[in-house]
Order: C-alpha cells, then sequence, then structure tokens
C-alpha cells in the first residue's frame, strides 16, 4: 500500500483516537508513505479535508498523548452515503480524491451506522472495478455492533459507569433514614442496554450496589416500576436506580418522550434521546414526595479518558493494527472483530461487513434476573474483563493533556 486514510466516525469514546494511533504505527511499520486522516469523517473527506497524520503522530509523545485524548481527534460525523443508483456523483466523487491522493485504501472507525459506508464503498469498488480497499474498525460505547465479542470504547465507558455509580451510591447513603434519598441514573445506549447494565458492575465488597436496572431490551411498565420503587422506600434509605436513555413503553414511546414528543432525528432516523432519568424523577417525587435526583452521564461517559480501561485502549490500538495487516493482505468489505477464548485472551480475526453494518446486537434476555430488575452473573463474567487497567493521563498544571488538531 503506498497511502492510505483513516476516519473517525459516529460518537465518539474514550479510546476511538487508540485505534487511529495502531492504524498509524502498524501502517508505518509496513513501509507505507502518507498516512492521512479525514477530518469529520466521510463528509470532511467530500471536501477534500484531509491532513497528513505525520505532522502528528511522528513524535513518540504525541502518539502517547493521542491514546489519552478523549472524543474524535480526526473529528467526526454522522452522515449516511445515499444509495449508489442515481447518487453515482457521490461516489464519482469520493474515487476521484482516494486516485488524486493515490490512496490504496481507506478505514473507518465507528459503529453499526458507520460500517454502512465501509458497505456502500466496497460495493460501489467491486461493481466499478475499482482496486481500492476498504476496511472497518469496530468502535462504539453502546457495545452493539454483532459478530465481535465486544466493541473498543464499551470497556471504557463501562469502567467510567462502574465508578460513578459507586461513588453515587456512597454520596446518596449519607444520611439516615430521617431524610431518604432516590436518585435515577440515567446512561447511553439507545436500542441496547449493554452500557446501563455496567451499573451491575458498581456491587462489590466496598459497596452495595444499584437497587435496579431498566434495560431497553424489555418493555417499561410504569406502574411496575413506582410499585417496586415505593417497595425499596420502605426498605432503604438510599435508593439508586439505573435506567437506559432508550427505555420504551410496550407501545413502543420512549420513557424521554413522556413528557414532551418533539426530538430531532439524525441522518440515520435515530431519535436523539435523554431525559428519561428527569421524567422518571420528578414522577417518582410527585408519587412519594421523597427527595429524588436525576442524574444523566450524557457525554461524560463517553469522554472520560481519565478512567479509561487499559484493556479497552490496548485492543482499540490492536483492531486499527489489524485493519492494517488485513487491508495489506488483500481483504476489503470486512470489519475487524475481536474473539475471545478462555482466560479472557482475545485474539482479532475479519468478517464480512454486509453481515454487521446496521445490525445491533441486543443484550441476551438470559443475562437480565427480570424478577429483580438486575444483572445475572454471566453479564458480569462478560464484562468484568474489559474494564481492567488504567493509563494515566500526562497532567500539566493539575490537568490532563490532550493532543489536538492545528
Ligand atoms: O452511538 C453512540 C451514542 O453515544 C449513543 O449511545 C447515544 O444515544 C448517541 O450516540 C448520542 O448521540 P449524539 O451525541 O449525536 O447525540
Amino acid at each position: 500500500m503506498k497511502n492510505i486514510i483513516v476516519g473517525q466516525s459516529g460518537g465518539p469514546t474514550a479510546v476511538i483516537n487508540s485505534s487511529v494511533a495502531g492504524v498509524y504505527k502498524k501502517a508505518k511499520e509496513l513501509g507505507v508513505e502518507k498516512v492521512y486522516g479525514m477530518v469529520y469523517g466521510i463528509e470532511g473527506f467530500l471536501k477534500e479535508n484531509i491532513i497528513d497524520l505525520d505532522e502528528y503522530l511522528k513524535d513518540e509523545e504525541n502518539y502517547e498523548l493521542l491514546k489519552r485524548t478523549p472524543s474524535a481527534f480526526l473529528g467526526s460525523c454522522r452522515y449516511k452515503l445515499p444509495k449508489i443508483e442515481g447518487n453515482e456523483e457521490v461516489y464519482e466523487k469520493i474515487f476521484e480524491i482516494l486516485e488524486k491522493y493515490e490512496i490504496d485504501a481507506l478505514f473507518y472507525i465507528g459503529g453499526n451506522d458507520s460500517m454502512d459506508t465501509i458497505k456502500m464503498l466496497s460495493d460501489y469498488a467491486k461493481e466499478h472495478n475499482k482496486k481500492e480497499l476498504f476496511m472497518g474498525i469496530p468502535k462504539t460505547i453502546d457495545n452493539d455492533l454483532p459478530i465481535t465479542d465486544h466493541c473498543p470504547g464499551y470497556g471504557s465507558a463501562a469502567k467510567y459507569i462502574a465508578t460513578s455509580i459507586k461513588e453515587i451510591i456512597r454520596d446518596n447513603s449519607s444520611f439516615d433514614k430521617t431524610r431518604q434519598t432516590i436518585c435515577v441514573v440515567e446512561i447511553m445506549g439507545r436500542h441496547a442496554g449493554w452500557l446501563t447494565a455496567a451499573a451491575a458492575l458498581a456491587k462489590g465488597k466496598d459497596s452495595e450496589g444499584v437497587d435496579a436496572i431498566y434495560l431497553p431490551e424489555v418493555a417499561f411498565d410504569l406502574d411496575k416500576f413506582l410499585d417496586n420503587v415505593k417497595e425499596l422506600i420502605k426498605k432503604k434509605s438510599s435508593i439508586v436506580i439505573a435506567v437506559s436513555e432508550g427505555i420504551q413503553t410496550s407501545d413502543g414511546k420512549f420513557v424521554c418522550e413522556l413528557d414532551s414528543a418533539d426530538r430531532k432525528v439524525d441522518a440515520f432516523g435515530h431519535k436523539q434521546l435523554s431525559g428519561c432519568a428527569a421524567t422518571l424523577a420528578n414522577i417518582i417525587g410527585r408519587e412519594t414526595g421523597i427527595k429524588t435526583r436525576a442524574i444523566e452521564f450524557s457525554t461524560l461517559q463517553r469522554a472520560a479518558t481519565h478512567i479509561a480501561s487499559l484493556t479497552d485502549i490496548n485492543e482499540a490500538e490492536m483492531v486499527g493494527m489489524k485493519a492494517i495487516e488485513a487491508a495489506n493482505e488483500g481483504n476489503t468489505g470486512m470489519m475487524v472483530i475481536m474473539e475471545r477464548s478462555d482466560n479472557y485472551k482475545i485474539t482479532t480475526n475479519i468478517y464480512d461487513i454486509h453481515n454487521i453494518a446496521n445490525v445491533e446486537k441486543k443484550v441476551p434476555l438470559e443475562w437480565i434476573d427480570l424478577d429483580n430488575n438486575m444483572m445475572k452473573q454471566a453479564y458480569i463474567d462478560y464484562a468484568m474483563p474489559l474494564i481492567q487497567g488504567e493509563l494515566l493521563p500526562i497532567f500539566k498544571n493539575g490537568l490532563p493533556t490532550h493532543l489536538i488538531r492545528k
């Protein structure tokens, strides 16, 4: 491969930049001349918004800094490529830019929606006998990409969630029964409850854990929810409940829409979900008169590189490196996947993008303890290895430092 390009797409994670680092490192090892970065994903690429990563990553110190930098260093987008038929000019433009920069392979780091870009581009290349290669690199805090054991980005967000919930539980239980407090914590994850399930990891010898977990995999019943809260009130002074932003009633209404219906929709038709903890906290407060707080982790859970999982950082770098190796061997239209064997041994492989793009993997129902609104041990066993290890930020003036584009 002479020159290559890498882009980031969709919601950022704490470790998405480690995949860029892995791509850069392996490409240089294999003698690639130019490693370009597309600024703001494929949308920026179409405007020829391209940088040479040598400018930033030749310096070993910057490479280390990139791995400790949250969000998408290159900039991201939520852009859906149109269907090929009738929109050939978009694809012609992309291939024209690839040829202009003599780019042999394009790498896209993203989730289910972003993998659609790799699918469309590799399909177009096949139909038009183009030689360029297209590889997907998994990333999403939602952990909902199929085939791969898990997704880079998930372990770090899960570690942040479990850590913060442990801290919230301590704070919430400061007072005795004369000052009962209920806390509803809202966690991202759209249609899959993987991230909310991570609230279960907060339980340990030094933490009683959350009192209930509500995932989008199970229809949300407001009456049953209130009954459960009222039961908990009888027994405890501090109650902490984790809810997914995507919980829906059995008729398909998001809980965050129960108070207001107008929600913005992105290019992939996803509604912006936020506010279900506030909605539920209001309802609980009204029904019980007990002090109820709503906490929405929002962007904090995907930007918290200061508490990222080292396992996750290393795996994000590893999948970036694997994508380069796979393209170097001539593969295209594939995404890198991770496979797990005994004692948490992770190996990488590649898989046909057509079985991955736009498909969402949900939490298996058998991992959910429906009677107690809790996760079963099978989930804990799955998730615990993903949050192991830390990589401390490089502090200056008391604050973590980041690598940013000029
Ligand atoms: O897809 C990742 C994700 O972080 C989801 O968990 C969340 O629903 C969504 O992105 C939020 O998107 P945005 O930051 O564009 O509002």
